[in-house]
C-alpha cells in the first residue's frame, strides 16, 4: 500500500518537524477562582494545523482528572468544551473537593504525543506547600515545604505516588513548615508527593510535584554527555532533546524574547483569557518545565504584580537595567533611544535596537 500526503500538508508536516521537539501545549488554571462552579482548567495547543479541525490532525488534545494518587469522592461528572482541536475547557466542579489533586492534559501527535500535569492544592488545607512545582537536576539537592496553614498535634505523613514515605513528628516543624530534602536526588525520585497530618482529611494535604532531570545541571542527551544552550529568562533544558522549554511570556530558541504582555505559547501566539491579562491563571508546560504564574506574576494565587526591578515568571528575575533604562515586569529592561541589551549596556544603534517594539526585550549576544 503505498501512503501518499496530500501536497497542500507538505509545508505544515515541514514547519511541524522544524519548529523544536518540544511540544506547544499549555494547561491553565485559574487559581484565583476558589468557587468551583467557576473554577476552570483549558489547555491550549500552539501545534502547527491544530486549529484545523478536530478530524484533520491524529489524536484529539485530552483534559483529564488523574484520580490514580488523589482520590476524591464522586461527583457530578465534569464538563469539557472544545474549541475547535487546539483547545479544551474542563468545568462543571461542584465542591470544593473536586478541585483537589491532579490533572493532565495530553497533545501533540506520535512520538511527540506529551503529558502536562498540573496539581491543584485546597486553600482551606491544614498544610500548603511554599512551592507546587519543583524542578532539579540530577544529582541536586530538592527540599518540599510544607507550610502549616491550620495548626494540628499529630504526625505529618508524607507520601509519594500515593504510598507511604515518611514521618515526622509535629514538633519537628522548622520556622512552621515541615521540610522533606532530597539530598543528591535521582530521576526514579521524580512524582506526586503530599504531606498530611495524621487524623486529617488527605484532601487537606499539601501536594508537590518534584521533577527531576535525566542529567546534571547543563546537560542532555542519552548519556548527558551533551551540552545545554543557556536557557535565559527562567527557561528550562530538555534533558531528552536539548530544546529551551520556555517559560510562560517567553520565546526564542533561548527564550530570549519577551512576548508582549498578556501572552504566552512557543510564539507568542495565545492571548490570555479575560480581562486582568494572566493575572491569576498558573500555567503547566510539557516536563521538565512544571508550573509557574505568567510572566509578571507571583504569589499562590498569581495575584500580585512583581515588585519594581523584578520581572518575569513568578517574578523570579532581576532588572539591573544601566544608561537610564527602566524595568517592564513583563519583559525585563526597556532602554531609552541609543541603548540596547538586556541590561540596556550596548550603545549605538545595533541591529535589534532598531526594533522599537515596547515590550519586547532585545536579543542577547552570545552567553558569557
Ligand atoms: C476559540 O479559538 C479561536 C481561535 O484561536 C479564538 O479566537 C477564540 O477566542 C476561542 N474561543 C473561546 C471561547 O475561547
Ligand atoms: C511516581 O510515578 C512516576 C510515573 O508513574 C514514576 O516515574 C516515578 O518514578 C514514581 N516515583 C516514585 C517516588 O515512586
Amino acid at each position: 500500500m503505498v501512503f501518499r500526503v496530500p501536497p497542500f500538508l507538505l509545508p505544515i508536516l515541514f514547519l511541524a518537524s522544524h519548529v523544536g521537539a518540544a511540544v506547544d501545549l499549555t494547561l491553565l488554571a485559574s487559581l484565583r477562582l476558589t468557587d468551583p462552579q467557576r473554577f476552570f482548567l483549558t489547555c491550549v495547543s500552539g501545534e502547527a494545523g491544530a486549529e484545523r479541525g478536530s478530524d484533520a490532525w491524529g489524536p484529539p488534545l485530552l483534559l483529564e482528572k488523574d484520580d490514580r494518587i488523589v482520590r476524591a469522592p464522586p461527583g457530578p461528572p465534569l464538563r469539557l468544551v472544545r474549541n475547535g482541536s487546539h483547545q479544551v475547557t474542563m468545568r462543571g466542579f461542584s465542591r470544593p473537593a473536586d478541585l483537589v489533586g491532579v490533572f493532565s492534559c495530553v497533545g501533540g501527535a506520535g512520538a511527540r504525543r506529551t503529558r502536562v500535569i498540573y496539581v491543584h492544592n485546597s486553600f482551606g488545607a491544614h498544610l500548603l506547600p511554599d512551592k507546587v512545582t519543583h524542578t532539579v537536576n540530577k544529582g541536586d539537592t530538592a527540599v518540599l515545604s510544607a507550610r502549616i496553614h491550620k495548626h494540628k498535634q499529630t504526625d505529618v505523613i508524607w507520601k509519594s505516588n500515593g504510598s507511604y514515605f515518611n514521618t515526622l513528628d509535629w514538633q519537628e516543624a522548622e520556622d512552621g513548615r515541615f521540610l522533606l530534602p532530597f539530598p543528591n536526588v535521582q530521576p526514579p525520585s521524580s512524582g506526586i508527593y503530599s504531606a498530611t497530618y495524621l487524623d486529617a482529611s488527605p484532601l487537606g494535604s499539601a501536594f508537590f510535584r518534584l521533577i527531576v532531570r535525566d542529567c546534571g545541571a547543563g546537560r542532555w542527551g542519552p548519556s548527558c554527555t551533551k551540552e545545554c544552550p543557556s536557557c535565559l529568562h527562567g527557561g528550562v533544558c530538555h534533558d531528552h532533546d536539548g530544546d529551551c522549554v520556555c517559560p510562560p511570556g517567553f520565546t526564542g530558541t533561548r527564550c530570549e524574547q519577551a512576548c508582549r504582555e498578556g501572552r504566552f505559547g512557543q510564539s507568542c501566539q495565545e492571548q490570555c483569557p479575560g480581562i486582568s491579562g494572566c493575572q491569576g491563571l498558573t500555567f503547566c508546560l510539557p516536563d521538565p518545565y512544571g508550573c509557574s504564574c505568567g510572566s509578571g506574576w507571583k504569589g499562590s494565587q498569581c495575584q500580585e504584580a512583581c515588585a519594581p526591578g523584578h520581572f518575569g515568571a513568578d517574578c523570579r528575575l532581576q532588572c539591573q537595567c544601566q544608561n537610564g533604562g527602566t524595568c517592564d515586569r513583563f519583559s525585563g529592561c526597556v532602554c531609552p533611544s541609543g541603548w540596547h541589551g538586556v541590561h540596556c549596556e550596548k550603545s549605538g544603534w545595533g541591529d535589534w535596537a532598531s526594533n522599537p517594539m515596547r515590550g519586547m526585550s532585545a536579543p542577547v549576544g552570545a552567553p558569557g
